[in-house]
């Protein structure tokens, strides 16, 4: 059975709340919850464990651990405390438009395709990005082939556990989890996601989760 790792440890810096983003409220909830609330409605799902900045109560129901210094450490604290379970999903709390679909095609994409190490949602870009230095654009990248990448990351454990045993330099450089699995050698598939599954990075984006948690109810 899968166990969920839920990082809620960021300080929002960008958001600019003056206290923990996982916190500021979404439609009635901390923006926390509703990634609590979907991935509990997934069957696959046998525990979940999410990281806090110190001095959070945890949601009911979830086991909780203090959270660390960057991103990928706070992924390492939450599996240390986490048990036995396999395969480990990881969510980003700052993504709360999650749904138990995407979480379940996740986690049956990596079971039923022995040759990878992880699976990761993610989108095909529709922004056109081009590499810029000093100001000045030094190149295109071909759009056909890049994707913006989201949570959820599902990852074999051991391949998971060998990833995250790098030096505190390296840890602090992912920005995603999967990226740590592709340095090491390993094979990370792709899963189509929605737009929908937006990050909450800015008081912008709240705006827009709220609205599209409008739609949904109407
Ligand atoms: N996160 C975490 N532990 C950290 C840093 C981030 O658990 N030390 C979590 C955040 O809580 C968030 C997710 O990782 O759910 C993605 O990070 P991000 O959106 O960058 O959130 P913050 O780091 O809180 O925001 P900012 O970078 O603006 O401070
Ligand atoms: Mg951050």
């Amino acid at each position: 059975m899968a166990i969920a790792l839920i990082l809620a440890a960021g300080s929002g810096e960008r958001f600019g709340a003056g206290r923990p983003k996982a916190l500021v409220e979404l439609a009635g909830r901390p923006l926390m919850q509703w990634s609590v609330d979907v991935l509990r409605e997934v069957a696959e799902i046998e525990r979940i464990v999410i990281a806090l900045p110190p001095g959070t109560p945890a949601p009911v129901g979830v086991m909780s651990v203090d959270g660390g210094a960057v991103r990928s450490e706070s992924v390492r604290l939450a599996l240390a405390a986490a048990g036995p379970g396999d395969p480990i999903l990881v969510h980003d709390a700052a993504r709360p438009l999650l749904t138990a679909g995407l979480a379940r095609a996740t986690i049956q994409a990596l079971i039923q395709d022995e040759s990878i190490d992880a699976a990761i949602a993610a989108i095909p870009m529709t922004d056109t990005v081009k590499r810029v230095k000093d100001g000045l654009v030094s190149e295109t990248l071909d759009r056909s082939e890049l994707w913006a990448v989201q949570t959820p990351q599902v990852f074999r454990r051991a391949a998971l556990e060998r990833a995250l045993g790098v030096s505190d330099e390296v840890l602090a450089q992912a920005t995603d989890d999967a990226w740590l699995i592709e340095r090491a050698g390993g094979r990370v598939g792709v899963v189509q996601a929605s737009a929908e599954n937006l990050k909450v990075t800015t008081r912008l984006d709240l705006r827009l989760a709220e609205m599209l948690i409008a739609a949904r109810a109407a």
